[in-house]
């Protein structure tokens, strides 16, 4: 377990970013800022400067000269691909690569605290309860996204550079809003009861939007507490938050932690908020925007088509519209933007670091698990590949049964393989050689039927049910097993050390 000092020196190893633009900054600094001053549509030729950045582990892209859809410039430059390399994703989380296991392990902790053992153990846990409390928001009356305030009448959120991205899209489509939102009969100010959740909006004129809350979403859950009571639902919008608070908002975090303290602890300084001119909620004050409203009960409207992170168009499907009451900005906002789309986009790449933050969760439940991927190529979540320490007959059957029925987020994993520890569960062409040798197709797969599937997929018979596969493709030992088994060739770690030191004389350039 990490155990935490004080905010300013637990885990984060890199300054603490409070604004989007910090972040900026500092990214700029190491040479991964790219301004485009040359005007770039906002419709479709966004994504396609994007994308191909995207695919070369490129740096953010700030695009100064957005021409919006009517053909005219937009004032308010768009940024995209914040998070497109795993390392950004690690340092918007205040961490190195290096350091996401550790955190990982800070995660597992707060979702099963262990029993106290003894009082040095307790004493050793008081640094994290104190970073814990010394990270609660702190609330003012004034903050720098409320410089500028249009109400009413003169809200015009098509004046705004939201992205088109797909030819096959709708229209603007808001990409990385974090959406806040209390249940009812919350206090305004009772933040911890608070939900953040990133869920793209459409936007449908000068003032509404729709709000794409999947029905398992924490503010899906919240609408459903004020529609209960037939009452309308104060809403806001933060847009171009700093990298803690729009992480914390993607994150899955377990249902006890809110993503607000949370944000404070990865931020490394306490959350500050304003509250909301129009909505009885508190907002982030450091962020660059902050759109206002109020979802009405039974207001819905026919969301999309948009192109997802299946690299294929969603159903329409109606969802709940926002009736926008006011929009904040700083004087001179920038607009924070991306795409999603057959991977890699950026929210996959996202999802690689949170699958490694999620591994110590994992063996908590499934000891045995050494190493699991979900390649980002299997839509982040539909494929994933597991090494074990095999010990048992049935062992591999046990462990898929166990990810499908114990894990919540492998409900939707349509395929598991499970390979031994001495294969590289992210190396294709490990798992490939594991397949071809260590599994026969009619003694080692396992086929279930109607189970649980995201409506996403199409390729599932019924909306909802869906097939699943396990391919065990580990050593079969005892009963699993009548035959001999192949023994491993390698060669002897000397006999290798004896090549590259001749090898290193007579082909350096073979680069030993
Ligand atoms: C860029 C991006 C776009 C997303 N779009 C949606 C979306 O449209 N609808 C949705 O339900 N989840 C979407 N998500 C996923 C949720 O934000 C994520 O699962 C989050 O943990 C949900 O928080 P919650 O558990 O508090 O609801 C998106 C995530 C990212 C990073």
């Amino acid at each position: 377990m990490v155990i935490l000092d004080t905010p300013e020196t637990m885990m984060r190893s890199l300054p603490a970013f409070s604004t989007l633009r910090a972040f900026l900054n500092w990214t700029d600094a190491r040479g991964e800022l790219l301004r485009i001053p040359d005007p770039v549509s906002v419709v479709h030729q966004m994504t396609a400067v994007h994308d191909a950045v995207l695919r070369k582990s490129g740096p953010v892209l700030q695009f100064d000269a957005p021409r919006l859809a009517n053909g005219t410039r937009s004032p308010i430059p768009v940024v995209t691909n914040l998070f497109g390399t795993r390392e950004r994703v690690a340092a918007g989380l205040g961490l190195t690569l290096e350091e996401i296991p550790a955190l990982g392990e800070f995660l597992a902790a707060l979702r099963t605290p262990a029993p106290v053992e003894g009082m040095r153990d307790a004493l050793s846990r008081w640094p994290m309860l104190r970073a814990a409390l010394s990270t609660r928001p702190r609330i003012t009356k004034r903050g720098p996204v409320q410089e500028v305030v249009t109400e009413g009448d003169a809200v015009d959120m098509t004046a705004l550079p939201v992205q088109t991205p797909w030819p096959g899209d709708a229209g603007p489509l808001i990409t990385w809003p974090v959406v806040i939102t209390r249940p009812h009969g919350s206090a305004a100010d009772a933040v911890a009861r608070y939900n953040w959740g990133v869920y793209r909006a459409q936007v449908l004129g000068r003032d509404r939007l729709i709000m794409r809350w999947l029905a398992h979403r924490g503010g899906a859950a919240h609408a459903r507490t004020w529609a209960r009571e037939n009452e309308p639902m104060p809403v806001a919008i933060a847009l171009g938050a700093d990298p803690a608070t729009l992480l914390a908002a993607a994150l899955p975090l377990p249902e006890t932690v809110s993503e607000m303290t949370f944000s404070g602890v990865l931020r490394g300084a306490r959350t500050h908020l304003v509250p909301a001119r129009t909505v009885p909620l508190l907002v982030p004050a450091e962020a660059e925007m902050v759109i206002e409203g109020w979802i009405h009960p039974r207001d819905t409207a026919p969301e999309g088509p948009f192109g997802d992170h299946t690299g294929y168009y969603n159903a329409v499907e109606p969802f709940p519209v926002m009736r926008v009451s006011a929009v904040t900005h700083r004087r001179d906002p920038i607009y924070l933007s991306t795409y999603t789309g057959r991977p890699p986009d950026e929210p996959s790449i996202i999802g690689e670091v949170f699958n490694e933050l999620a591994l110590p969760v994992i063996r908590q439940q499934i000891p045995e698990v050494r190493d699991l991927w979900l390649p980002p190529a299997g839509c982040s979540y539909r494929i994933a590949v597991v090494s074990i320490d095999k010990r048992y007959p049935g062992q591999a059957r046990r462990v898929m049964m166990a990810l499908w029925g114990m894990l919540a987020q492998f409900s939707y994993t349509k395929m598991v393989i499970v390979v031994d520890d001495d294969i590289d569960p992210r190396n294709w062409d490990d798992i490939a050689w594991a397949l071809a040798t260590r599994m026969d197709p009619a003694r080692d797969v396992m086929v279930l039927d109607r189970t649980p599937m995201d409506y996403l997929d199409f390729a599932s018979p019924l909306e909802g049910l869906a097939g699943k596969l396990g391919l065990d493709a580990t050593t079969k030992l005892g009963t699993e097993t009548t035959r001999d088994w192949g023994q491993v060739m390698a060669l002897a770690p000397q006999d290798q050390d004896f090549a590259a030191a001749l090898l290193a004389r007579h082909l350096p350039g073979l680069g030993h």
